[in-house]
């Protein structure tokens, strides 16, 4: 279970608390399916939906990929990449084919240089795109089925996995005409929410993570987060994070000290900036990673504006400690620390720097989980899709949906000439 430590951010709150009552209110809204969005929240079940059968038909095919290419090209964009990517980057599985995300851009150099890095490697396409139309996933679908068809000819449907909509939307009609292998983005799940569906799963599986683990381990969390009172961590961070805002920590930088962390933190920003921002209000969401940004960023966070607040993610224990090395003479200076850890070193820089981001006006969340694995990571996507909603609710928003989106959507299909627009 992930652990929450308030003892940073508390004293900010001029005694007053976060505010409990408000999140056992919003909690009860999200179980009870009372308020705005209600309609889209099937995340909560989806590690125990997502369990029998539709886990094995994820295994088979992930086998399928693994046994047949040395890349498998994931196409999405947003919610239907990000989680996927968060979560290979972190757990860094072994001996699976390497991933290549794609479709999320328009741009032709960083197409050329993906069909480069590919060469003449097998390779099998995920498309994944509830929707259908989104322009830049679907763009990218069709040139890299391009790809794939002159290099397999009839053979290439058969390495083609569309995971969409169950029922509507063109690229369920593409994947019907063609007989791709598909897999369903629930109903009642939106794209941000919808990692431990087959949108996170399937990738994450044929990269070689263990999703299995992941599965069972977000089972229980889930169950876990959604029990309501404040000791629930989901509470605490929500109502914190809140209480923070409501003192003018406008702005909440996600912080960790690993480098395999940077996709979490942008699968974060998504789940938060989409969820939150809208009819004026939201804490906005930045992140930073340390130690490389304390050498870049420290400055501002230290010394900047007032407005921020720091939630920072740890993992109790190194996956594998390294011992720092006695140097005959010491010429660096740095036999003080030979025979520690770097993870006891690195531990203690975490301490050093929160002292002095407390000490310079920006409070601090710390939030932890046991290993930079399977279940920390799902542990990690439980805890924050929870503490998502719950935060939204309390915000006074719907968590939900994301009409700020559509505009450079309608803006874009309009210049470029789409018919009907
Ligand atoms: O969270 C969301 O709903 C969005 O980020 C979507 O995932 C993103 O816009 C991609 O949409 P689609 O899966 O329909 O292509």
């Amino acid at each position: 279970m992930v652990k929450v430590d308030l003892s940073g951010a508390i004293g900010f709150l001029d005694g007053e608390g976060p505010d409990y009552g408000a999140a056992g209110v919003a909690h009860r809204a999200l179980a009870e399916g009372t308020w705005a969005g209600a309609e889209f929240t099937g995340w909560r079940q989806l590690p125990r939906r997502v369990q029998g059968e539709e886990l094995k038909k994820i295994l088979a095919a992930a086998e399928r990929i693994r046994d047949t290419s040395e890349v498998l090209v994931v196409v999405g964009i947003g919610g239907s990449y990000l989680g996927a990517r968060a979560g290979i980057e972190l757990i860094q599985p072994k001996d699976g084919p390497e991933i290549i995300f794609a479709g999320t851009g328009l741009s032709a150099d960083d197409l050329n240089d993906k069909l480069e890095r590919l060469g003449d490697r097998d390779f099998s396409i995920n498309v994944v795109s509830k929707s259908g139309t989104t322009l830049e996933p679907a763009a990218a679908f069709r040139i890299w089925k391009g790809v794939l068809e002159k290099k397999y000819g009839a053979g290439a449907k058969k390495r083609i996995y569309a995971t969409t909509d169950a029922h509507k939307g063109v690229l369920k009609g593409i994947a019907d005409a063609e007989g791709y292998e598909t897999f369903v983005v629930p109903d009642d799940v939106g794209g941000r929410f919808s990692v431990l569906s087959a949108v996170g799963l399937l990738p994450l599986a044929a990269a070689g993570c263990d999703v299995r683990t992941l599965v069972g381990t977000a089972a229980e969390s889930m169950y876990a987060l959604d029990q309501r009172g404040p000791e629930n961590p989901a509470w605490q961070y929500a109502a914190t994070r809140n209480a923070l805002y409501a003192h003018g920590k406008t702005i909440e930088i996600l912080a960790c000290y690993e480098p395999s962390f940077r996709y979490m933190a942008e699968w974060w920003k998504q789940l938060y900036g989409e969820s939150e921002g809208k009819n004026g209000v939201g804490i906005y969401p930045a992140s930073v990673e340390y130690n490389a940004d304390l050498h870049s960023m420290g400055q501002y966070i230290q010394d900047g504006p007032r407005t921020l607040m720091e939630t920072v993610v740890s993992f109790e224990r190194p996956r594998r400690d390294f011992e720092m090395p006695f140097a005959m003479g010491d010429p660096d200076g740095l036999n003080y620390l030979a025979g520690r850890g770097l993870s006891d070193i690195s531990r203690v820089a975490m301490e050093a720097v929160k002292a002095a981001h407390i000490a310079g006006g920006v409070p601090n969340i710390g939030v932890s989980v046991p290993l930079r694995d399977e279940a920390g990571f799902a542990e990690l996507v439980c805890f924050f899709e929870m503490a998502c909603a719950i935060s939204g609710y309390m915000l006074g928003v719907n968590p939900f949906d994301q009409p700020g989106v559509e505009a450079y959507k309608k803006n874009m299909f309009r210049m470029l000439g789409k018919p009907g627009t």
